[in-house]
Order: C-alpha cells, then sequence, then structure tokens
C-alpha cells in the first residue's frame, strides 16, 4: 500500500489536528518523541506526517508532496493554491478583521486616504480593491503587525484576531469584520482520485467527530 502523507501547519494548529486524526485512529507516536526530525512515520496504517510553515501547508498539498493538509482558512484565502478545501475541522476559529485606533481613523475607514499594514496582501487586495471598491494603500509586513498602527507606520491592520487580547494590550479595536476563520482539510486533486477510499474515510470519521462535537457543545 502507498504512503498517505499529511502536512500539518506548525503552532496553534498542529496539536489540536494530531489529536482529531489520532481519535480516527490515524496517530503517529514516533511524532511525540523530541528529536530534530521533520518527517514522521507510522508503518501500521502506512502514514506519514509532516510540520511546515502554516503557508507551505496549501504548496505541498497543491504538488501532492502531501496528500492531504491542515491549514487555516486564512492560509488557503492568502495563497490561493490548486487543491479541494473539503471540509470545516471547526476548530481554531478566529477571524479577519481591520483594527486600529479607533478615535483617529473611524471617519476615515472608507476614504481612499487610508494605510493598511498587513501580513495577508491577497486578502487585504480582494476586501479592499474587489469587495470595498477602496483604494487604500497596503503595507505588507511578516508578524507583529498591531505595531503598525501604534508607532505611525499604517491607519489600520488587516489581521488576525482570536481572544483580542493583542488587540487590547496595544491599545488598538476591531473597527470592521472581514470573514471568519477556523481549520481547514485540504486534499490534492490527483490524490482525492488516485487514493479516493483512504481519504474518504478519513473525512467520514472527522464529520463524525465534528458533528459531535458540535452536539456536545
Ligand atoms: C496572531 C495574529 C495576532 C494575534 C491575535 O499572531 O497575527 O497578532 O495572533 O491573537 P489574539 O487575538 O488572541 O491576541 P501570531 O501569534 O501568529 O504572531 P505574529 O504576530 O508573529 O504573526
Amino acid at each position: 500500500m502507498e504512503y498517505l502523507t499529511f502536512a500539518l501547519a506548525k503552532g496553534r494548529l498542529a496539536e489540536k489536528a494530531m489529536e482529531l486524526l489520532e481519535e480516527i485512529g490515524i496517530g503517529c507516536d514516533e511524532m511525540k518523541e523530541d528529536s530534530r526530525k521533520l518527517l514522521f512515520t507510522n508503518e501500521d496504517i502506512k502514514c506519514r506526517f509532516f510540520l511546515a510553515k502554516a503557508q507551505d501547508v496549501p504548496t505541498y498539498v497543491e504538488y501532492g508532496a502531501a496528500d492531504i493538509g491542515i491549514v487555516g482558512r486564512d492560509t488557503l484565502l492568502e495563497e490561493h493554491r490548486n487543491l479541494y478545501q473539503v471540509m470545516d475541522l471547526k476548530f481554531g476559529k478566529c477571524r479577519f478583521a481591520v483594527a486600529g485606533r479607533a478615535d483617529e481613523v473611524t471617519d476615515r475607514l472608507n476614504s481612499n486616504d487610508l494605510r493598511v499594514a498587513t501580513k495577508y496582501l491577497n486578502v487585504a487586495k480582494d476586501y479592499y480593491f474587489n469587495k470595498k471598491r477602496q483604494t487604500v494603500e497596503l503595507i505588507k509586513l511578516n508578524g507583529s503587525v498591531e505595531l503598525a498602527p501604534v508607532v505611525g507606520l499604517s491607519d489600520v491592520i488587516l489581521d488576525i484576531v482570536e481572544t483580542g487580547s493583542t488587540l487590547e494590550a496595544n491599545g488598538l479595536k476591531v473597527l470592521e469584520e472581514v470573514c471568519p476563520l477556523s481549520a481547514r482539510l485540504a486534499v490534492n486533486r490527483v490524490s482525492m482520485k488516485l487514493k479516493y477510499d483512504r481519504i474518504s474515510e478519513i473525512i467520514r470519521g472527522l464529520k463524525e467527530l465534528c458533528s459531535s462535537d458540535d452536539q456536545n457543545r
């Protein structure tokens, strides 16, 4: 039997993703060991697993280096990769929002004279240029985006808000909601055909698990 390969986004989502997979019998003890290894195998069920930077997960899945990816909707929206987004895993819930110092920018939110800092340039282009039809200036940053309005680099940010504590700690407020986010299961288009039975069994298992989680809430 060929291996089924999973790419998991490093960080907040990986642990919960492995927990879910374990619950449907797709665990990997080797992954729990402390090592510098990057690829882990469970020979009993012919599965391989690796952790990658979130932005790279859709790339591994599109090219078929991973059959399945677990990654946030934020990354899928930003990366625009050619893959199947098969299900909402209902964890890692957060949202994209525009935030800034309410007293300084509220009256300029719809003007073209607005500077927006973000890690998510494609998401910001889509939101401002296509949805709002607003010609703002976009500034790409790579992290700690909340700093931008505080030090005067931008008027607002478009970023992920989960608990809201980073915004609050920096005197910023949500000014516009953009869209809800959560972890997604992504599948390579060719793998979906060639490994259909195994992949659909996984999807079925995860769907059952997610719907029973919903009922227990
Ligand atoms: C994310 C996001 C916000 C923060 C939101 O950053 O970009 O900064 O989490 O979470 P909160 O609403 O619960 O405070 P991340 O921790 O991924 O680090 P980064 O700033 O380096 O991108």
